[in-house]
């Protein structure tokens, strides 16, 4: 049996201003009930520019929504004009950071090699990464799906230890699902995210694959989740333009139907 409490977070992007982002959370908050944050943790991931007024919004209404940051950089300060530290966000009471976000790999010169010293350092600062991976369209077509995810979640977890490989998150991410409307199939993510757990077998061992959390992300909708959260190795989704609708973000968390 496992034990892994589901995580669905809201990735926003580049969206919502300080003001609009509090009026986000608001009414997500406003739209579950108790019995919803039993079953699944609900968080979100503001821009930078939010995350303090999210915070304090979150705390003085004590809300059971955890908070994420998108991005960060490895070393704790610096000369590193316009990046923000694992540091700065603990301190703003972050306690998740997404690293390697495909946008981020893909249009900012990520690799595996930075997303395994945020990760390191992101755990360093006291909070959980969630590391994401995932193929693209041609390496898909080409039937590599398995040694990409394989290789990027090897290089972007290297090195981290039994414990932190089960405090992970990671969130797998189809690059052609995302923002496509065009989601992969429940299986098939099943499928590869159960690869991702037994590579994190490998790396740290049965009881870190056990407890280990793998999302899905890329095109989670309310219409889909339920059949996502189906399937046994899916432990929850990392959403991105349905979160920024209340009602259907709200919709997804309560995915049961009850
Ligand atoms: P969409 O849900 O908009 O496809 O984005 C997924 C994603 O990138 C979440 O991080």
């Amino acid at each position: 049996m496992t034990t892994r409490k589901p995580f669905i977070c809201g990735n926003w992007k580049m969206h919502k201003t300080h003001l609009e982002a509090i009026a986000l959370v608001q009414k997500v908050h406003y739209l579950l009930r108790p019995q919803d944050h039993d079953a699944v943790e609900v968080g979100v991931a503001p821009a930078f520019t939010a995350l303090r007024s999210v915070q304090t919004v979150i705390e003085s209404d004590n809300m059971p929504i955890s908070l994420g940051a998108q991005n960060c950089h490895w070393q704790d300060h610096g000369a590193f004009t316009g990046e923000v530290s694992p540091g700065m966000l603990a301190k703003l009471k972050c306690q998740y950071v997404i690293a390697g976000h495909s946008e981020r790999r893909a249009l900012f010169g990520e690799t595996d090699e930075t997303v395994n010293k945020k990760a390191k350092a992101i755990f360093a600062a006291g909070m959980t990464p969630i590391v994401c991976i995932g193929e693209s369209l041609e390496q898909k077509d080409a039937g590599l799906t398995e040694e990409i995810v394989g290789t990027q979640a090897r290089a972007s977890l290297a090195g981290l230890t039994s414990e932190q490989l089960g405090q992970l998150v990671i969130a797998y991410e189809p690059v052609w699902a995302i923002g496509t409307g065009r989601n992969a199939l429940p299986e098939d993510a099943n499928q590869t995210i159960a690869l991702i757990r037994k590579i994190v077998g490998e790396l740290g061992g049965a009881p870190a694959a056990n407890a280990v959390r793998i999302q899905y992300g890329g095109s989670v909708k309310a219409a889909n989740i339920a059949s996502f959260m189906a399937m046994p190795d899916i432990d929850g989704a990392l959403v991105g333009g349905a979160s920024l609708d209340a009602e259907e973000f709200a919709l997804i968390v309560r995915y049961r139907g009850d």
